[in-house]
């Protein structure tokens, strides 16, 4: 049975609650962006995207530089907001940023004057949870993400892989609804990457996460996502949003070299790659 089974089977367990008692997190609805260049033209960004995202899904989404990823992005964390359409979470209109919108950028961003740990505890001080609690959390995720030895150190001693890592423990260790991801491993190496992927699959299969993640890497999308997103460039629009379904090893749902050697994974590279380049 597929990762997108479960879901759709209802199988949360209901510690990530994401607005209503539904299980739709986020409606994106007729949404177009539109900025305002310094040339005084209008450049429409995004025209009409439309599509929810529901609890546990981990939507990828692919598109060539400029298309209006990073913009769908900034929409939904609050940074920007729609000229046109709405966005919901639980039924609301999305006000501003939030904690419970944790978003990973490209580039690391760490505190330089904490170390790693404090960085990754400090999210969850902001939100007043206890040091103890903080504490305990924290090196619960950077056990996760293999950090556990680099607690102490600063992180202008990390290479960028750790920082990345150190990242996206301090993300997730606040406990966001949604998890917002600005191609996190593009900067990186392809084995750290590899490894990056392996992990992060696995901690939104555990820790039940809702993630939204951007990448021009379209093994990367159909290797980490529940549904796959395509938008065309210059108006960016929806191209294409289909459900990942490929049959993964129950022991090792994670094992890259495996999924990639299904007759459903080249399938999908086949037809997000004709989407991309049409
Ligand atoms: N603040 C802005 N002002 C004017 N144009 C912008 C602004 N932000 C993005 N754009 C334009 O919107 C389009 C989408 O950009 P972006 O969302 O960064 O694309 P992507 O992340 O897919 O590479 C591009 O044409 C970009 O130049
Ligand atoms: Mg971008």
């Amino acid at each position: 049975m597929s990762d997108s089974d479960n879901i759709a089977s209802g199988s949360t367990t209901g510690d990530n609650t994401v607005g209503a008692a539904n299980d739709v997190a986020v409606d994106i609805r007729h949404v177009v962006k539109r900025f305002h260049t310094d040339r005084g033209e209008d450049v429409t960004a995004l025209n009409d995207i439309n599509f929810a995202i529901r609890r546990h899904d981990f939507i990828t989404v692919v598109g060539r530089s400029g298309c209006g990823k990073t913009t769908l992005l900034n929409m939904l964390a609050g940074f920007e907001k729609p000229t046109e359409g709405e966005i919901l979470i639980g039924g609301e209109k999305i006000a501003g940023p939030s904690p419970k919108r944790g978003v990973v950028f490209q580039k690391p961003q760490l505190y330089p004057w904490l170390n790693v740990q404090r960085n990754v505890e400090f999210g969850m001080k902001v939100q007043g949870v206890d040091a103890a609690s903080r504490a305990r959390t924290a090196k619960e995720y950077l056990h996760i993400v293999g950090l556990s030895d680099a607690a102490d150190r600063k992180p202008y001693e990390l290479s960028g892989g750790m920082q990345q890592r150190a990242q996206i423990a301090r993300v997730l260790a606040a406990d966001p609804d949604l998890v917002l991801m600005d191609e996190p491993f593009g900067a990186l190496d392809a084995l750290t990457r590899e490894n990056l992927q392996v992990e992060l699959r696995r901690i939104w299969q555990e820790k039940r996460k809702t993630v939204f993640f951007i990448t021009h890497s379209v093994d990367e999308a159909i290797f980490l996502g529940t549904r796959v997103i395509v938008l065309s460039s210059h108006p960016g629009t929806v191209l294409m949003d289909i459900p990942v379904d490929i049959p993964r090893d129950p022991e090792r749902p994670e094992d890259i070299e495996a999924v990639r050697s299904t007759r459903e994974y080249r399938e999908l590279v086949t037809r997000v790659d004709a989407a991309i380049h049409q």
